[in-house]
């Protein structure tokens, strides 16, 4: 769709790393690349081990082990998605994104945008001047005037045809209804938003993607949204996560509350990771924003027992992205901005700081009474309850200190609650599990990368065989299929992925220093004949008389390259 392969290489020819990486700290020369103090949230160090070079457009930090191209860079900086990072920088280089061609009638991405940014231009203007019920309503309840504009706060006026009057020279009634921001009804087309205080609703980016209203009386609807399209749909956003992810990445949780209110009350006062699910259920697209931005999550819920329910479901969708999760109960008379409103940021930072780690809470909810008053069939019942949660964790260290801790706590055996473990959950696929590389493998193919000289010569003795390794195997698995001349050519290398693995970074970065690459060869390729006779030597035991002797062939023929280069390592 946008993220278009010839926009790609045309943002990475246009943009420098070096310069993006200067906006976040300094970096030195240091010989034909840049070093710095790594800038990626969560490290910290105070020697440079992040290492960049501008000509291939390449950077990794040999401190923390992560490492890129210039999208990359940003994704890790600030949190982006790809295709948010390909965003940013097209428009910051002025290289338009080719983008898929709306149907006849249907209204574009950017005109649904450009739509909501004039209409909530005007609201905000009308929640400025002077009299107007919506300023008087957040004067009552206390919400500061300089929160206003970077909130996007606005006053959608009592009229039905606001915004035909000031806006319809501009865009078509067809087009406002389309943006979700007007009705059609039998009598005509009216405003959806009247007499409303208006909430601008935007995405992780910032982009503007729709828009709610509160009742500023007691009308029968509290709040209503602009219609669901499909940059609209509330189960896939949460309220605040563009100014919260930043926060988030430094302390390393979001806190989830339900409303628009309490969201913003929290970020004025000082609790700057909020994020509000507008009332929904948390979902699995909730899951995954949380995840790209976030270690864990704080929920912060009723303490009645829907605010317990919702918890509990809330656990189905992050335990399984290896999140960790905290609980804030509140009284269910309050929600966090009334709190805030009648007690003052401390007495939710009190909470916050009480905050239950999941697996302490459920358990206190379901041994309240002590496991050792239950009858034996109301203790397993219970313990059954606890274990379907664990059974989501993907970290078996984690699952196995949860376990532990049931098994102290209730005196069932470790063994037993292992067996009424569900299957364990796919890996979470977005935490990479980055595998150890040992040295000559990684040395070797660093230069193999680098060097046309040694790729050829090595012509012919280079083999992903030589590479145990996993993500460096599969790298010499496609130089290989490439073969000589283009593994060169690093577009090759990383092919259509617009992401540029991090071990393929580090290999680009190694220092070059001139070390006699045939004694790593010998190395790896003993090792390889190693493990293939020892293969052919299973199959021979397996395999039909018929085919044994040409299996007995190629066993001898290791065995000779095997005494060849050991002949070879002594001379
Ligand atoms: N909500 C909604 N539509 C409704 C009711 C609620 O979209 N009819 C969403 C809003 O995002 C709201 C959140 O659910 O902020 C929580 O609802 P509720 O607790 O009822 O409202 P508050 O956020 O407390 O709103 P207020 O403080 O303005 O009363
Ligand atoms: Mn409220």
């Amino acid at each position: 769709m946008n993220d278009d392969r010839a926009t790609v290489e045309r943002i990475r020819a246009a943009a420098s790393i070096a310069e993006a990486v200067s906006s976040y700290t300094t970096i030195r020369p240091s010989g034909s690349k840049h070093s710095a103090l790594c800038p990626l949230p969560g490290h910290k160090e105070k020697t440079a081990s992040f290492t960049l070079d501008d000509h291939q457009g390449l950077f990794y930090c040999f401190g923390c082990g992560r490492g890129g191209d210039i999208f990359k860079f940003y994704m890790l900086m600030e949190n982006w998605t790809f295709p948010e990072a390909l965003e940013f920088l097209a428009r910051k280089h002025g290289i338009p994104i080719v983008r898929r061609e709306p149907r006849p009638g249907e209204l574009g991405r950017g005109a649904v945008e450009q739509i909501l940014d004039a209409v909530l231009a005007l609201y905000r203007k009308h929640l400025d001047a002077p009299g107007n019920p919506a300023a008087a309503y957040l004067q009552k309840r206390a919400l500061a005037r300089d929160l206003w504009a970077p909130w996007g706060l606005g006053y959608a006026p009592a009229g039905f045809d606001t915004l035909k009057r000031a806006l319809g020279a501009k865009f078509s009634e067809s087009d406002l209804v389309q943006a979700g921001v007007m009705v059609k009804g039998e009598k005509g087309t009216y405003d959806r938003f009247r007499d409303r205080l208006m909430f601008a609703i935007r995405d992780a980016t910032g982009r503007l993607v729709g828009m709610a209203g509160r009742a500023l009386g007691d009308d029968h609807a509290k709040y209503i949204n602009t219609a669901e399209t499909a940059a609209f749909k509330k189960g896939d956003l949460l309220y605040g996560l563009d100014r919260a992810r930043k926060p988030a990445a430094e302390t390393g949780y979001l806190l989830i509350v339900e409303g628009y209110f309490d969201c913003i009350r929290l970020h004025a006062a000082g609790f700057e990771t909020a994020v509000a699910t507008m009332g929904t259920a948390l979902s699995p697209a909730h899951g995954r924003l949380i995840k790209r931005s976030a270690r864990g999550a704080v929920l912060c819920f009723d303490g009645d027992a829907a605010g317990q329910n919702a918890a509990r479901s809330a656990l189905k969708h992050l335990l399984p992205l290896g999140l960790e999760v905290g609980l804030v109960f509140l009284d269910p008379s309050d929600d966090p901005d009334s709190l805030i409103a009648r007690e003052g940021a401390e007495a939710f930072g009190g909470l916050l700081e009480g905050r239950r780690d999941f697996f302490d809470y459920f358990y206190g909810v379901e041994f309240s009474t002590p496991p050792s008053r239950l009858s034996p069939v109301e203790k397993s019942r219970r313990a059954h309850i606890l274990m379907e949660m664990l059974s989501l964790i993907p970290d078996p260290v984690l699952q196995a200190t949860y376990v532990a801790r049931l098994s102290e706590g209730t005196g069932i055996p470790e063994a037993a609650l292992c067996r009424i473990m569900k299957a364990p959950p796919p890996p979470a696929t977005e935490t990479a599990v980055r595998a150890e590389c040992p040295d000559a493998e990684k040395f070797f193919l660093s230069r193999y990368l680098k060097d046309n000289s040694v790729r050829q010569a090595f012509h012919g003795r280079f083999h992903s065989g030589l590479f145990e390794a996993e993500p460096l195997h599969s790298l010499a698995q496609d130089l290989e299929k490439l073969g000589v001349d283009k593994a060169c050519d690093f577009s090759h290398i990383i092919g259509n992925s617009h992401e540029i693995p991090e071990h393929a970074a580090e290999l680009l970065l190694l220092p070059d220093e001139e070390f006699d690459l045939e004694p790593y060869w010998r190395v790896l390729q003993l090792r390889f004949l190693r493990k293939e006779s020892a293969r052919i030597q299973q199959q021979i035991a397996q395999a039909p008389p018929e085919e044994v002797p040409v299996l007995l062939r190629r066993k001898s023929e290791l065995l000779r390259a095997m005494r060849d280069l050991q002949r070879g390592d002594k001379g």
